[in-house]
Protein backbone atom coordinates (compact mmCIF):
# COMPACT_ATOMS: atom_id res chain seq x y z
CA UNK A 1 0.00 0.00 0.00
CA UNK A 2 0.83 3.75 -0.57
CA UNK A 3 0.23 6.03 1.32
CA UNK A 4 -0.14 9.86 0.57
CA UNK A 5 -1.21 12.21 3.38
CA UNK A 6 -1.73 15.39 1.78
CA UNK A 7 -1.73 18.84 3.98
CA UNK A 8 -5.56 19.19 2.99
CA UNK A 9 -8.62 18.18 1.57
CA UNK A 10 -8.08 20.25 -1.72
CA UNK A 11 -4.42 19.00 -2.07
CA UNK A 12 -5.82 15.31 -1.39
CA UNK A 13 -8.23 16.00 -3.91
CA UNK A 14 -5.73 17.16 -6.29
CA UNK A 15 -3.30 14.07 -6.51
CA UNK A 16 -5.81 11.66 -6.60
CA UNK A 17 -7.35 13.49 -9.20
CA UNK A 18 -3.79 13.87 -11.03
CA UNK A 19 -3.41 10.09 -10.96
CA UNK A 20 -6.91 10.09 -12.61
CA UNK A 21 -5.70 11.88 -15.55
CA UNK A 22 -2.35 10.21 -15.68
CA UNK A 23 -4.44 7.02 -16.32
CA UNK A 24 -6.42 9.12 -19.05
CA UNK A 25 -3.58 10.51 -20.68
CA UNK A 26 -1.90 6.82 -20.75
CA UNK A 27 -5.38 5.29 -22.18
CA UNK A 28 -7.29 7.17 -23.30
CA UNK A 29 -10.29 4.22 -23.30
CA UNK A 30 -9.73 3.64 -19.74
CA UNK A 31 -12.43 1.70 -17.87
CA UNK A 32 -12.99 4.05 -15.35
CA UNK A 33 -14.01 2.77 -11.30
CA UNK A 34 -16.16 5.77 -9.26
CA UNK A 35 -17.45 6.39 -6.06
CA UNK A 36 -20.27 9.10 -4.68
CA UNK A 37 -19.91 10.35 -1.28
CA UNK A 38 -18.83 14.07 -0.23
CA UNK A 39 -14.88 12.59 -0.56
CA UNK A 40 -14.65 12.34 -3.89
CA UNK A 41 -16.21 15.81 -5.27
CA UNK A 42 -13.35 17.67 -4.73
CA UNK A 43 -11.29 15.49 -6.87
CA UNK A 44 -14.18 15.51 -9.24
CA UNK A 45 -13.68 19.23 -9.40
CA UNK A 46 -10.13 18.77 -9.87
CA UNK A 47 -11.03 16.55 -13.31
CA UNK A 48 -13.46 18.94 -14.56
CA UNK A 49 -11.03 22.15 -14.63
CA UNK A 50 -8.61 19.73 -16.34
CA UNK A 51 -10.86 18.62 -18.74
CA UNK A 52 -12.12 22.18 -19.34
CA UNK A 53 -7.85 23.30 -20.21
CA UNK A 54 -7.99 20.40 -22.72
CA UNK A 55 -5.26 18.30 -20.67
CA UNK A 56 -7.66 15.12 -20.09
CA UNK A 57 -11.11 13.78 -22.14
CA UNK A 58 -13.53 11.10 -21.05
CA UNK A 59 -14.62 10.83 -24.92
CA UNK A 60 -13.20 7.58 -25.41
CA UNK A 61 -13.51 6.43 -21.41
CA UNK A 62 -15.91 4.10 -19.97
CA UNK A 63 -17.46 4.18 -16.19
CA UNK A 64 -18.74 2.09 -13.55
CA UNK A 65 -20.21 3.36 -10.13
CA UNK A 66 -19.93 1.28 -6.94
CA UNK A 67 -23.53 1.83 -5.61
CA UNK A 68 -26.76 3.63 -6.12
CA UNK A 69 -29.47 3.38 -3.20
CA UNK A 70 -32.30 1.14 -3.84
CA UNK A 71 -35.85 2.53 -4.52
CA UNK A 72 -35.17 5.96 -5.61
CA UNK A 73 -36.48 7.32 -8.87
CA UNK A 74 -33.41 7.86 -11.30
CA UNK A 75 -33.98 11.30 -11.29
CA UNK A 76 -34.29 11.80 -7.39
CA UNK A 77 -31.22 14.32 -6.35
CA UNK A 78 -29.90 11.54 -3.56
CA UNK A 79 -29.51 9.01 -6.08
CA UNK A 80 -26.01 8.63 -7.42
CA UNK A 81 -27.00 8.42 -11.22
CA UNK A 82 -28.01 12.58 -10.16
CA UNK A 83 -25.17 12.75 -8.18
CA UNK A 84 -22.68 11.84 -10.69
CA UNK A 85 -24.29 14.01 -13.94
CA UNK A 86 -24.12 16.93 -11.12
CA UNK A 87 -20.31 16.93 -10.05
CA UNK A 88 -19.33 15.17 -13.06
CA UNK A 89 -20.60 14.03 -16.38
CA UNK A 90 -22.85 16.79 -17.15
CA UNK A 91 -19.56 18.59 -17.17
CA UNK A 92 -17.15 16.61 -19.42
CA UNK A 93 -17.48 14.87 -22.50
CA UNK A 94 -18.03 11.41 -21.54
CA UNK A 95 -20.37 9.29 -23.72
CA UNK A 96 -23.46 8.86 -21.79
CA UNK A 97 -24.01 5.46 -23.34
CA UNK A 98 -20.61 4.84 -21.24
CA UNK A 99 -21.59 5.20 -18.35
CA UNK A 100 -22.58 2.14 -16.25
CA UNK A 101 -24.74 2.60 -12.95
CA UNK A 102 -26.84 0.14 -10.90
CA UNK A 103 -30.40 1.37 -11.89
CA UNK A 104 -32.03 3.20 -8.59
CA UNK A 105 -35.48 2.74 -9.82
CA UNK A 106 -36.23 -0.67 -9.44
CA UNK A 107 -39.05 -2.94 -7.06
CA UNK A 108 -37.89 -5.51 -4.75
CA UNK A 109 -38.72 -7.96 -7.91
CA UNK A 110 -37.38 -6.97 -9.73
CA UNK A 111 -33.54 -5.90 -8.33
CA UNK A 112 -32.13 -9.65 -8.64
CA UNK A 113 -32.31 -9.01 -12.42
CA UNK A 114 -30.86 -5.55 -11.95
CA UNK A 115 -28.16 -7.33 -9.53
CA UNK A 116 -27.40 -9.72 -12.97
CA UNK A 117 -27.32 -7.24 -15.24
CA UNK A 118 -24.22 -5.22 -13.12
CA UNK A 119 -22.67 -8.60 -12.75
CA UNK A 120 -22.57 -9.42 -16.34
CA UNK A 121 -21.65 -5.98 -17.45
CA UNK A 122 -18.43 -6.34 -14.72
CA UNK A 123 -17.93 -9.91 -15.97
CA UNK A 124 -17.09 -8.16 -19.36
CA UNK A 125 -14.81 -5.31 -18.13
CA UNK A 126 -11.47 -4.36 -16.32
CA UNK A 127 -11.64 -1.47 -14.62
CA UNK A 128 -8.41 0.04 -14.88
CA UNK A 129 -8.65 2.74 -11.86
CA UNK A 130 -11.03 2.60 -9.63
CA UNK A 131 -11.66 4.71 -6.90
CA UNK A 132 -12.99 4.56 -3.43
CA UNK A 133 -14.15 6.67 -0.55
CA UNK A 134 -14.41 4.60 3.32
CA UNK A 135 -17.26 4.55 5.41
CA UNK A 136 -17.14 5.44 9.33
CA UNK A 137 -17.57 1.44 9.66
CA UNK A 138 -14.65 0.58 6.89
CA UNK A 139 -17.48 -0.26 3.86
CA UNK A 140 -15.98 -0.06 0.96
CA UNK A 141 -18.77 0.98 -1.68
CA UNK A 142 -21.44 -0.17 0.24
CA UNK A 143 -19.98 -3.66 1.73
CA UNK A 144 -21.00 -3.19 4.95
CA UNK A 145 -18.78 -5.36 7.87
CA UNK A 146 -20.06 -8.98 8.10
CA UNK A 147 -18.87 -12.51 7.75
CA UNK A 148 -17.95 -12.56 4.60
CA UNK A 149 -16.19 -10.68 1.99
CA UNK A 150 -18.84 -9.94 -0.75
CA UNK A 151 -17.68 -11.48 -4.08
CA UNK A 152 -20.00 -10.02 -7.02
CA UNK A 153 -22.23 -7.12 -7.00
CA UNK A 154 -24.91 -7.56 -4.74
CA UNK A 155 -28.01 -6.12 -2.00
CA UNK A 156 -26.85 -5.05 0.57
CA UNK A 157 -28.88 -3.82 3.32
CA UNK A 158 -27.19 -0.72 5.07
CA UNK A 159 -25.90 -0.89 8.33
CA UNK A 160 -27.85 1.55 10.98
CA UNK A 161 -24.06 3.53 11.34
CA UNK A 162 -24.26 3.73 7.28
CA UNK A 163 -28.32 5.28 7.19
CA UNK A 164 -27.00 7.68 10.32
CA UNK A 165 -23.95 9.20 8.28
CA UNK A 166 -26.09 9.39 5.36
CA UNK A 167 -28.98 11.29 6.65
CA UNK A 168 -27.27 14.35 6.65
CA UNK A 169 -28.43 14.73 2.86
CA UNK A 170 -31.54 13.68 3.59
CA UNK A 171 -34.70 15.87 5.42
CA UNK A 172 -35.81 12.77 7.50
CA UNK A 173 -33.60 9.48 8.30
CA UNK A 174 -36.25 8.10 7.64
CA UNK A 175 -35.91 8.97 3.80
CA UNK A 176 -32.49 7.20 3.70
CA UNK A 177 -33.21 3.95 1.27
CA UNK A 178 -32.26 1.00 3.50
CA UNK A 179 -31.21 -1.24 0.16
CA UNK A 180 -28.68 -0.41 -1.96
CA UNK A 181 -27.14 -2.52 -5.02
CA UNK A 182 -23.19 -2.49 -4.57
CA UNK A 183 -20.49 -3.76 -6.50
CA UNK A 184 -18.65 -7.24 -4.65
CA UNK A 185 -15.32 -7.04 -2.76
CA UNK A 186 -13.92 -9.33 -5.09
CA UNK A 187 -15.00 -7.31 -8.20
CA UNK A 188 -12.94 -4.24 -6.37
CA UNK A 189 -10.34 -6.31 -5.87
CA UNK A 190 -9.60 -6.96 -9.45
CA UNK A 191 -9.61 -3.52 -10.42
CA UNK A 192 -5.61 -3.15 -11.91
CA UNK A 193 -5.39 0.20 -9.75
CA UNK A 194 -6.91 1.65 -6.70
CA UNK A 195 -7.05 4.67 -5.06
CA UNK A 196 -9.08 5.25 -1.21
CA UNK A 197 -9.55 8.92 -0.07
CA UNK A 198 -10.65 9.85 3.63
CA UNK A 199 -10.16 13.55 4.91
CA UNK A 200 -11.50 14.31 8.40
CA UNK A 201 -10.87 13.53 12.24
CA UNK A 202 -13.73 11.02 11.96
CA UNK A 203 -12.30 8.70 8.92
CA UNK A 204 -9.18 8.40 11.40
CA UNK A 205 -9.73 5.23 13.22
CA UNK A 206 -11.27 3.46 10.41
CA UNK A 207 -8.09 4.51 8.27
CA UNK A 208 -5.85 2.78 11.24
CA UNK A 209 -7.70 -0.29 11.58
CA UNK A 210 -7.76 -0.63 7.70
CA UNK A 211 -4.09 0.03 7.00
CA UNK A 212 -2.37 -1.12 10.28
CA UNK A 213 -5.30 -3.93 11.70
CA UNK A 214 -5.93 -7.20 10.77
CA UNK A 215 -7.63 -8.04 7.51
CA UNK A 216 -10.88 -8.87 8.37
CA UNK A 217 -14.63 -9.22 6.74
CA UNK A 218 -15.81 -6.74 9.74
CA UNK A 219 -13.69 -4.15 8.29
CA UNK A 220 -14.34 -4.82 4.93
CA UNK A 221 -11.31 -2.27 3.57
CA UNK A 222 -9.10 -4.01 5.42
CA UNK A 223 -8.97 -6.02 2.37
CA UNK A 224 -7.32 -3.66 0.14
CA UNK A 225 -4.03 -5.13 2.10
CA UNK A 226 -3.97 -7.94 -0.61
CA UNK A 227 -4.57 -5.57 -3.48
CA UNK A 228 -0.76 -4.87 -5.67
CA UNK A 229 -1.60 -1.03 -6.45
CA UNK A 230 -3.10 0.71 -3.90
CA UNK A 231 -3.02 4.29 -3.15
CA UNK A 232 -4.82 5.79 -0.45
CA UNK A 233 -4.45 9.48 -0.17
CA UNK A 234 -5.33 11.27 3.26
CA UNK A 235 -5.49 14.82 5.07
CA UNK A 236 -3.59 15.43 7.90
CA UNK A 237 -6.77 14.72 10.22
CA UNK A 238 -7.63 11.31 8.49
CA UNK A 239 -4.10 10.68 9.17
CA UNK A 240 -3.70 11.42 12.31
CA UNK A 241 -3.92 7.99 14.27
CA UNK A 242 -0.66 6.46 11.89
P1 LIG B 1 -18.41 10.08 2.46
O1 LIG B 1 -18.85 8.58 2.36
O2 LIG B 1 -17.45 10.31 1.32
O3 LIG B 1 -19.65 10.89 2.29
O4 LIG B 1 -17.74 10.25 3.79
C1 LIG B 1 -17.90 7.60 2.14
C2 LIG B 1 -18.54 6.24 2.18
O5 LIG B 1 -19.51 6.04 2.93
O6 LIG B 1 -18.06 5.35 1.46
Amino acid sequence: MKIIIAENYDQMSKKAADIFANQLKEKEDSTLGLATGSTPTGMYKHLIEMYKNGEISFKSAKTFNLDEYMGLPENHEQSYSFFMNENLFDHVDINKENINIPKSNVSETEINTEVERYNHLLDNSEIDIQVLGIGRNGHIGFNEPGDAFTKNATVAELTEDTIKANSRFFDNIEDVPQKAITMGIKQIMMAKKIILLANGKSKSEIIKATITGKITPFVPASVLQLHKDVTIILDKEAAELL
